[in-house]
């Protein structure tokens, strides 16, 4: 099936991040790509370790933001926890085999996709962390390219409540 699909979330707080990305957990499979976009706090990371640790990782799961890439492991996947805030040049695509992150086997969740737009595969779900205009907390803003991408996005608003669909 064709077609996007954009939904919006209110998570007023840490542990809302956290439901959300235990959520997205249960949808993750194969070969898929998971973009996070956001500032600098505004929780990319939070919300990549919950989904990691709902996948059964255990043990210290680090940002990923001087190594480029964190890799785990399940009895069925492979997971990479990719963060290119401090990617300098495209030649460090090569050094680090990054192409060989992207599998059937493997799921690739990755921070600042902007900063490699051009060497990134088509993401099946963009998702978007941002401070809200007022309050607190965050606005979670999921976009969904596939059918892969589309489950995860109904997987977290079953675990939260839509602040708003947009469109
Ligand atoms: N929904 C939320 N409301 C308020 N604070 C949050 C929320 N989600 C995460 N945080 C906090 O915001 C910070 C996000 O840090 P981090 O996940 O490292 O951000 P990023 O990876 O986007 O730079 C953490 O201190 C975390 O506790
Ligand atoms: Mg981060």
């Amino acid at each position: 099936m064709r077609g996007d699909a954009d939904a919006s979330f209110t998570l007023p707080d840490d542990a809302a991040t956290a439901r959300a990305g235990a959520a997205l957990a249960t949808a993750l499979g194969g070969g898929m790509v998971v973009t996070l976009s956001g500032d600098l706090g505004a929780g990319k990371t939070t919300l990549v370790r919950a989904a990691l640790r709902a996948r059964g990782i255990a043990g210290a799961i680090k940002s990923p933001s001087y190594t480029l890439v964190e890799h785990y492991r399940t009895s069925s996947l492979y997971f990479y926890h990719l963060d290119f805030y401090r990617f300098a040049d495209s030649g460090e695509w090569e050094t680090a085999g990054l192409a060989e992150c992207f599998r059937d086997d493997a799921v690739c969740m990755i921070e600042w996709p902007e900063r490699v737009a051009s060497l990134l595969p088509a993401a099946d779900l963009a998702l978007t962390l941002a401070l809200p205009s007022h309050g607190e907390g965050r606005v979670l803003t999921a976009h969904a390219s596939t059918e892969e991408g589309r489950r995860c996005v109904a997987a977290i608003a079953q675990a939260l409540t839509p602040a708003a669909a947009a469109r």
